[in-house]
């Protein structure tokens, strides 16, 4: 795999988000002109100097037409995508390539989602039975699996397992309840979340990532002209998703304790932006823990981690706020919740925060690398974006 990608050639100079939560007295249209507007004000650019959009959104509407009739962009092209939860990431991506293919000189990316509304949970199964072939299972029930996989291959009895993903969990709603955006924003004692009702064992509620509503945008330009617009933008140095066979399932050696399009994506990404020492050379990341044990098995797949050695890393802090590689600064899934298409913008808007010092109680000190990581599907077939976003060029 060799892939030149487009490192240092197209820089974000605005972001907007809503706060995530549960949005009964918002609608679509709503969330959307929230983070739109704020992204304009953020970048010090009028709604008319945008000439191209990409929404992501997985159900939440139809087409460019659920932007543009919002935003009222006047027949600007306005390109609707979807990629299941790394839907976000993708509208970013697709709009970071436009620019540097010299297309536009300015575009907005933007996520939506209204999940509340819809009655969607994890643990609704939709669409018809299949025809027995793939399993018909939910979301929390196929991450499930990750768990006693890895407490099996490296040794942890059940009990030693269920605490270092309440360790993560712990964490993740620590640094939420620093953040005003997130949806749960209170601190949960590690007693609580080990005593969480069973979702799928061995996950409790408190190792899923909650259900909420909410938009997220990024206004992107050329790297040379972002300093005419502010004189902090956040560089992109490398963008790819990997999106598998789908033949987990039925391979010999998919054991449950890695997934194998992050590896993929990993590899890619790190290659693009010239990174060979992942844990010593990011600064921060946001990655894809719609359950706990997604986020362990995350930490090994990305390189932040040996092999078999994440769960020690997480009891030793390393993933704190405090630690040497902050993961989820911002709450992640678990404390904003999982608006589909707006997550992987979410994600970006904390590297945008953290970058500009804006962070709050949450800050970091002067991060320069940031990462964000955003999976959509089950562990044996899904897809696997990747973003490295820096402060300086270079
Ligand atoms: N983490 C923390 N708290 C949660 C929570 C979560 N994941 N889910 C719900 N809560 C809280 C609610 O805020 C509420 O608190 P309150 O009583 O103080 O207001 C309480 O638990 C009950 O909320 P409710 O909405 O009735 O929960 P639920 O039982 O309908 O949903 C889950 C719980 C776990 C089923 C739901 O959060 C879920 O489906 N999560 C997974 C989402 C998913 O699969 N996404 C795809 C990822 S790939």
């Amino acid at each position: 795999m060799r892939r030149k990608g487009i490192k240092d050639q197209v820089a974000v100079i605005g972001m907007g988000c809503t706060r995530f939560a549960e949005h009964w007295d918002k609608s679509v249209e709503d969330l959307l002109v929230e983070a739109a507007y704020e992204a304009f004000a953020d970048a010090g650019v009028e709604p008319t100097d945008i000439e191209a959009c990409w929404l992501g959104t997985f159900t939440s509407g139809l087409a460019g037409l659920t932007l543009s009739g919002p935003l009222k962009t006047q027949y600007l092209p306005v390109t609707r995508v979807e990629n299941m939860c790394a839907t976000g990431s993708e509208a970013f991506r697709n709009a970071c390539y436009a620019v540097a293919a010299g297309a536009y000189d300015m575009v907005l990316a933007i996520g939506v989602e209204k999940l509340k509304d819809s009655g969607y949970s994890g643990l609704a199964v939709t669409g018809p039975d299949s025809d027995g072939t793939a399993p018909d299972i939910t979301a929390p029930a196929a991450f499930s699996f990750l768990a006693p996989a890895y407490f099996n291959k490296y040794g942890l009895d059940s009990e030693q397992g269920k605490e270092v993903l309440a360790r993560i969990a712990w964490k993740n709603h620590r640094n939420g309840s620093l953040n005003p955006k997130a949806q749960f924003r209170s601190e949960v004692p590690i007693e609580s979340i080990l005593k969480s009702p069973t979702v799928a064992a061995p996950l409790g509620i408190m190792d899923c990532s909650g259900v909420a509503d909410g938009a997220a945008a990024a206004i992107i330009v050329r790297a040379e002209d972002a300093h005419k617009f502010r004189k902090d933008p956040m560089y992109v140095k490398a963008l790819t998703i990997a999106a598998g066979p789908g033949d987990g399932r039925l391979r010999q050696d998919f054991d449950f304790t890695s997934i194998r399009e992050n590896v993929w994506a990993a590899k890619d990404a790190y290659q693009q932006a010239g990174i060979t020492e992942p844990r010593k050379q990011i600064s921060m990341a946001e990655v894809h823990d719609c359950f706990t044990p997604t986020e362990l098995v995350i930490y090994e797949d990305l390189g932040f981690s040996e092999r078999g050695q994440a769960w020690r890393d997480v009891l030793n802090g390393v993933f704190d706020l405090e630690g040497e590689l902050p993961v989820n600064p911002d709450g992640g899934l678990k404390s904003f919740g999982h608006p589909i298409g707006a997550s992987g913008l979410r994600m970006l808007y904390e590297m945008w925060l953290q970058f500009q010092g804006k962070a709050g109680k949450r800050q970091l000190d002067n991060p320069k690398i940031g990462l964000t990581h955003n999976l959509g599907g089950f562990p044996w077939q899904c897809v696997s974006f990747i973003s490295i976003v820096g402060k300086e060029i270079g």
